[in-house]
């Protein structure tokens, strides 16, 4: 077969995405027999693909490297030894050979097979956020229905999918937003309450409740935000803290620390996948996706951009008030 290239995303270094990113067009390593060569479906652009150009992220790619975190990807060819896998099948792209890009040839120990019975979009955007979700929801309290989350940018990827599985496990959900315009959206994917995410969400999400209160509270802004979900704590709650999206440090929740014993974690489900076995992540995808798939759980989109409106598709990421993710579609 001739050289196989593929078209990338790439950076030499870290800094403003529009400022370092080139699309190159560049040759492919030869496949080898413990290989398979990945022609990308669809890749999404997440926040936390901001901090890997820009060097801002818990862990860096070696320069020059291909930008995206995660997407979907058919396999085209396999080595001679690729044997668990199968041409024409659909797997994640492993963020270390990068997402945004035409073409990839990977290693086959790295792969993880992709839900093949959801759409090709929620497909690629399968392997960050559902698991974070999920892992949110379950990891730090034993949520029963008729129990309450609060969280923060609830109009994001990761705050619609707690939503729609809050409202499918009958567990209630007090969502804080920047823009009270999202509230239809939401209200049909199932929120329970949704709040303008100010000074007085505390107090208004407790009239809403009648003075019930969270047991988790899921932080992905930071700030005075996050502060003011620790008042919307019950006692021994906790607040998870997985996003920084306004950048601003959160102010250390003193009395909520002494008076209600609440708890402060974290989470980087980056790292639980560095650190899981195998067969544990095929057990949650396995878990998640048919929990999706079963209650029709989806995740917006925005818009799709081919690769070489790469500039534009930047821009509408970063956009507020945008509905959805937006991703690149090759
Ligand atoms: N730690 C982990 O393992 C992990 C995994 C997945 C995601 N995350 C984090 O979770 C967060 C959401 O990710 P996503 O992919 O779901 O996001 P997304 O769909 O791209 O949405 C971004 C969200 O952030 C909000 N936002 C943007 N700038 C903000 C600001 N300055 N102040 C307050 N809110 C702001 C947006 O609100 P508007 O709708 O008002 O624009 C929107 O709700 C990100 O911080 C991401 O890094 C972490």
């Amino acid at each position: 077969m001739a050289m196989q290239k593929t078209t990338a995303l790439r950076h030499a270094s870290f800094g403003k995405p529009a400022e370092v990113l080139t699309l190159e067009t560049i040759e492919l390593p030869e496949l080898k027999p413990e290989q398979a060569l990945l022609k990308v479906l669809a890749a999404p652009i997440n926040p936390a693909d901001f901090g890997r150009v820009g060097g801002t992220y818990g862990e860096l790619a070696e320069l020059p490297a291909t930008a995206g975190l995660e997407g979907v990807a058919e396999i085209l060819e396999l080595g001679s030894e690729g044997t668990r896998f199968r041409v024409g099948q659909k797997i994640f792209v492993p963020s270390s050979v990068g997402s945004w890009q035409s073409h990839a040839v990977v290693d086959c120990q790295t792969l993880f097979p992709a839900p093949e019975k959801l759409p090709m979009e929620q497909a690629a955007m399968g392997w960050v956020n559902p698991a974070t979700a999920w892992k949110l929801m379950h990891d730090f309290a034993k949520l029963q229905a008729g129990d309450i989350i609060v969280q923060n940018a609830a109009t994001s990827a990761v705050g619609k999918l707690v939503i729609q599985i809050a409202s499918h496990l009958g567990i209630k959900t007090v969502n804080l937003v920047r823009n009270l315009d999202a509230t239809p959206a939401l209200k049909k994917l199932g929120a329970g309450v949704v709040l303008v995410d100010d000074r007085d969400a505390a107090k208004a999400a407790l009239e809403a409740t009648n003075g019930k209160k969270a047991k988790i509270a899921l932080n992905s802004v930071g700030g005075s935000s996050a502060l003011g979900m620790c008042k919307i704590l019950a006692d021994g709650g906790t607040l998870i803290t997985f996003g920084g999206m306004d950048r601003e440090p959160a102010p250390f929740p003193t009395r909520y620390l002494i008076f209600n014993d609440i708890r402060l974690r974290g989470f980087w489900v980056s790292k639980w996948y560095a650190t899981a076995a195998r067969e544990d992540i095929l057990a949650l995808h396995n878990e998640v996706f048919t929990f999706m798939e079963n209650a029709k759980i989806r995740v917006d989109v925005a818009a799709t951009y081919p690769l070489e409106d790469w500039q534009k598709a930047l821009k509408h990421a970063n956009q507020s008030g945008k509905s959805g993710k937006v991703l690149f579609k090759f």
